[in-house]
């Protein structure tokens, strides 16, 4: 299978962690993996077919699948690449659509709500802010995030409604059109939450993540510590409602501590695995790739239904 790897060019001269694990893993399983930037892409629509995608500028055969890792980065030309490639009839694992929705982290929310799944209390900003409303429906301390981002990066605790007035007119004194939401503080245990990795309708496992600077933030990559975590049957099932419910083959699937509850924070399209591999000691790269064969190949994931009665059956 040739399989290509849609992924930006790294900034400094190190290939990203997944990439490299992903390129090693892809050896055993007789991939041919090329990883992509879209840079290197033209695309032109025209009626015809396969040849409507040029790469550095030369006309390529197409893989049989690709595999986005641009996550909440993925611009409207990369989201152009993956509409084009699915026309063509590549695997696009996760589809356009799924990572289109779960960048936008109100829409993806406003999806997860629709399908009743536990979601923290959340608002669109509208400026200029009406701070009793906020106090009245959101309360404080309140998140406030910016749509679209990653790393924990534009997501900070507001403790009171002064202070949030203050950030509310520092925002809108620099970007008005800015669209930013704000969140209900699930304070359960602060600076502590879940990641669950979800493939192909199947849970690889969870990991605590802490943060280690005191922050209310836990994102493995501004420094938080990682633990395995046990799966129960109410974690794995929230997990891949979530995945389901946002169409993703693979996820990365983020939740709150909220009393002896979960509440979801948000859920990833191409998260980092770093952190999950090295806690946890699943090959995240491994199931990853395996679920893109399984995908080309045109077997789709068995129901878990179907799936346990053939076990059933087979033991029998
Ligand atoms: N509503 C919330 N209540 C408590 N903690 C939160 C809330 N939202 C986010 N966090 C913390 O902040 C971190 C970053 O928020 P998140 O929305 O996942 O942004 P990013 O996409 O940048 O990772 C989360 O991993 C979690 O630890
Ligand atoms: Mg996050």
């Amino acid at each position: 299978m040739d399989l290509w790897i849609l992924q930006k060019r790294p900034s400094g001269l190190l290939e990203p962690y997944e990439l490299t694990r992903l390129r090693e893993e892809a050896r055993g399983l007789g991939i041919r993996v090329d990883a992509v930037a879209p840079e290197e892409i033209d695309l032109i629509v025209s009626r015809g077919g396969r040849r409507s995608i040029r790469r550095c500028g030369i006309e390529v055969d197409l893989p049989d699948a690709l595999l986005p890792r641009t996550g909440s980065a993925t611009d409207y030309f990369s989201l152009a690449i993956l509409r084009q490639m699915e026309h063509l009839g590549v695997e696009v694992i996760n589809s356009s659509q799924s990572i289109e929705a779960v960048k936008d982290k109100l829409y993806s929310l406003q999806i997860l709500a629709q399908n009743n799944l536990p979601i923290p209390r959340t608002m669109l900003v509208r400026f200029p802010v009406d701070v009793d409303l906020v106090a009245q429906q959101i309360g404080f301390p309140c998140v406030v995030k910016l749509l679209v981002g990653s790393y924990g990066e534009g997501v900070v605790l507001s403790r009171d409604p002064g202070g949030f007035r203050d950030l509310m007119e520092l925002i809108a004194s620099l970007d008005r059109s800015q669209a930013v939401i704000l969140q209900q503080y699930i304070g359960s245990r602060v600076g502590q939450d879940l990641r669950v990795w979800v493939i192909g309708g199947r849970v690889l496992g969870a990991m605590l993540r802490s943060s280690t600077d005191g922050s209310f933030k836990a994102n493995i990559s501004r420094g938080g510590d990682g633990h395995p975590y046990p799966l129960s049957p109410e974690l794995e099932q929230l997990a891949l409602s979530c995945a389901a419910a946002l169409n993703l083959d693979i996820a990365g699937v983020d939740l709150l501590f909220d009393d002896d509850q979960y509440s979801v924070c948000e859920v990833n399209s191409a998260a980092g695995f770093a952190g999950f591999e090295a806690a946890t000691g699943v090959n995240v790269a491994r199931a990853v790739l395996e679920h893109c064969l399984e995908r080309a190949s045109g077997d789709g994931p068995i129901p878990s239904v179907l799936k346990a009665f053939l076990e059933a059956s087979t033991t029998t």
